[in-house]
């Protein structure tokens, strides 16, 4: 197998060529917060300022991975272990291909979030810390999923009855309760074109 693929990657258009090519440089962005914290909310701001300014980005989030290729994993710590890692593997294939990558997930613990800075690559994974406070998440309750966690109906909920251990030194936190959605997106693409 090894000696089928080694030529074929010897052939390929490099990541450089690629980030020539889209005269950009792809960087991973992983959101990691509670559930309704606003990973998603901002991640799509940020890719909607960053199309603006001519940045091709991808947002992956539960939505389109936990619908699609991981609809097989549920929540137990070794379903999102294996959420986690398949995860970071293509954001790296979309970082090798120069594309702003932001990936939103609860990634609730230090090893998932380790497993996926292994995988990425220190230089190319950047952490966010959406800080809003437990409080505030169940409070919105987008999905209706904390009343149900209370009332025991969804088992290993993160906040309630699973872990949620938070960073200790992300490139940058945000509480969207506290700063408004525009402040919150411009903190990240500031941090995104500062790795230009
Ligand atoms: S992770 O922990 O494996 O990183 P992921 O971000 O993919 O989680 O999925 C979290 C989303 O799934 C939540 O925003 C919520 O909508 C939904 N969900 C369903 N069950 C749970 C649960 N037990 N714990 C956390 N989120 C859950």
């Amino acid at each position: 197998m090894a000696e089928h693929i080694y030529p074929i990657y010897d052939r390929m258009m490099t990541r450089q060529d690629k980030e020539q090519l889209l005269q950009q440089r792809g960087v991973v962005v992983w959101f990691t917060g509670l559930s309704g914290s606003g990973k998603s909310t901002v991640a799509l701001g940020v890719e909607r300022e960053l199309h603006k300014r001519g940045i091709l980005c991808r947002i992956l989030d539960g939505d389109n991975i936990r619908a699609g290729i991981n609809s097989n994993l549920g929540f137990s710590a070794e379903d999102r272990l294996e959420n986690i890692r398949r995860i970071a593997e293509i954001s790296k294939l979309f970082v090798d291909t120069g594309i702003v990558t932001l990936a939103c997930f609860v990634s609730p613990t230090r090893d998932v979030r380790d497993l996926a800075r292994r995988i990425i690559g220190d230089e190319d994974f950047c952490e966010v810390f959406v800080s809003t406070p437990i409080e505030e998440c169940e409070r919105r309750d987008v999905k209706g999923l904390y009343a149900r966690a209370r009332k025991g109906e969804v088992k290993n909920f993160t906040g309630i009855s699973a872990p949620f251990e938070a960073p200790e030194h992300p490139a940058l936190s945000i509480d969207t309760s506290r700063l408004p959605l525009e402040e919150s997106v411009g903190k990240v693409v500031d941090l995104i074109v500062s790795k230009k």
